[in-house]
């Protein structure tokens, strides 16, 4: 029998995927990649195996998925279009590697996902599958199908799949460890506010909130490693302050998005440690980044954020700007204080060994160490070009 892997997310899709591949004459080996979401994954595989897959898999990624993918877009302070942190992005990739790992160990001629044919994460995938084996075979189901959502809801029912009401929501979620993405339903209209039922990590500001706090986040190398002052490792870093920036209601993205294939869309994240740590993390490098190399890797930030939006991870150019940002991150080493108060995460201090803020040269005060005499000589010749531009009256 042809033999073909599957990225089971353990949702409506993929759990229709199984049936109909097998239907097709696929031998499916169904793989759930742990990248952090707070599914059962237990639960998953056994549903797996239940609906017809001949082995069932539970790979856990999660530390690959911190060290390889997260730690770098927080290096880059990622936000596409600004915005939106690249929750789903970022783990395409790397479950696109764990699906050729599976291939390769299982012998299987194919790889296969269930993604619609109007997103994002098909492009994700297939890059990143041609990228990693240009010889593998890739299904897409889903895509090929042509069935709506509700369709693959029907026929899930019909073929007495074994789908929980959860997954029969109207809402198409996607989870790991640095946010949530939530789609479909009446966010389909952009008018629309998003239900209070589509925030699971985030608390709205309609239930009482605490009092303001503070929480210090400690940086090694551009990494979180510490929350006051308990030296955690980056991965509980992300989860503590994920779980305190949630219960302020920090991280709520509501957002018109523009898709690699052309369609607007409405999307709507919740990504509480995503949004305190990129916070703390640009605040940390304002502190310590010479201010050249500062404006610099802001450019490269908004290059890399849409390289990873657009499917493009494994590219030389993505490559090349890691490289760039490697050179700077040993120096984003300290502490940042995050003020939570509801719906804000703001810093509210910050301090680091390798500051470059030197308080005789900034202050108001007296006995300052610069030298307001040099200011008087560096405008003239600063403004110079400027001057004599003007002077001439016909421009
Ligand atoms: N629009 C987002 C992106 O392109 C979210 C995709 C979410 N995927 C999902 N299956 N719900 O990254």
């Amino acid at each position: 029998m042809k033999r073909v892997v599957l990225a089971y997310s353990g949702g409506l899709d993929t759990s229709v995927a199984i049936r109909w591949l097998s239907d097709e004459g696929w031998d499916v080996v169904a793989v759930a990649v742990d990248v952090g979401q707070p599914d059962d994954l237990a639960a998953t595989v056994a549903r797996a195996e239940t609906l017809g897959a001949v082995e069932a898999r539970l790979e856990d990624a999660k530390a690959t998925y911190v060290e390889r993918f997260v730690v770098p877009a927080l290096h880059m302070n990622a936000l596409y279009q600004g915005r939106y942190p690249l929750v789903s992005a970022l783990s395409r990739p790397l479950i696109s590697k764990v699906l050729i790992d599976v291939a390769r160990d299982t012998k299987a001629s194919a790889v296969a996902h269930g993604c619609t044919g109007k997103g994002n994460d098909q492009v994700r995938f297939e890059a990143s599958l041609s990228a990693l084996d240009p010889g593998i075979e890739v299904l897409a189901p889903v895509r090929d199908w042509g069935m709506s959502r509700s369709d693959s809801i029907a026929f899930a029912e019909k073929h007495e799949l074994p789908i929980t009401t959860t997954e029969s929501s109207p809402y198409s979620i996607d989870d790991n460890l640095w946010g949530r993405s939530i789609e479909c339903g009446v966010l389909e209209d952009p008018w629309h506010p998003p239900p209070d039922d589509v925030w699971h990590i985030t608390r709205g500001s309609e239930q009482p909130s605490d009092e303001p706090r503070d929480c210090v986040v400690g940086f090694e190398g551009g990494a979180p490693v510490s929350v006051d002052g308990d030296t955690v490792g980056t991965e509980r870093a992300i989860e503590a302050v994920g779980a305190i920036a949630g219960s302020y209601g920090v991280g709520r993205i509501d957002m018109i998005e523009d898709r690699l294939v052309g369609i607007k869309s409405r999307e709507v994240y919740e990504a509480p440690a995503a949004m305190s740590l990129i916070a703390a993390h640009s605040d940390l490098e304002a502190l310590t980044l010479e201010r050249s190399v500062a404006a610099e890797k802001r450019k490269l930030e908004t290059t890399w954020a849409d390289l990873v939006y657009k499917g493009l991870w494994f590219s030389p150019l993505r490559k090349a700007i890691d490289a760039f940002a490697g050179t700077t991150q040993a120096a984003v080493t300290g502490e940042v204080r995050l003020r939570f108060s509801q719906g804000v995460c703001a810093p509210a201090g910050r301090r680091s060994p390798h500051s470059l803020y030197d308080h005789s040269l900034a202050t108001y005060g007296s006995n300052d160490s610069f030298d307001a005499g040099d200011a008087a000589g560096f405008i003239k010749l600063w403004s110079l070009p400027t001057t004599e531009w003007s002077k001439r009256k016909s421009d």
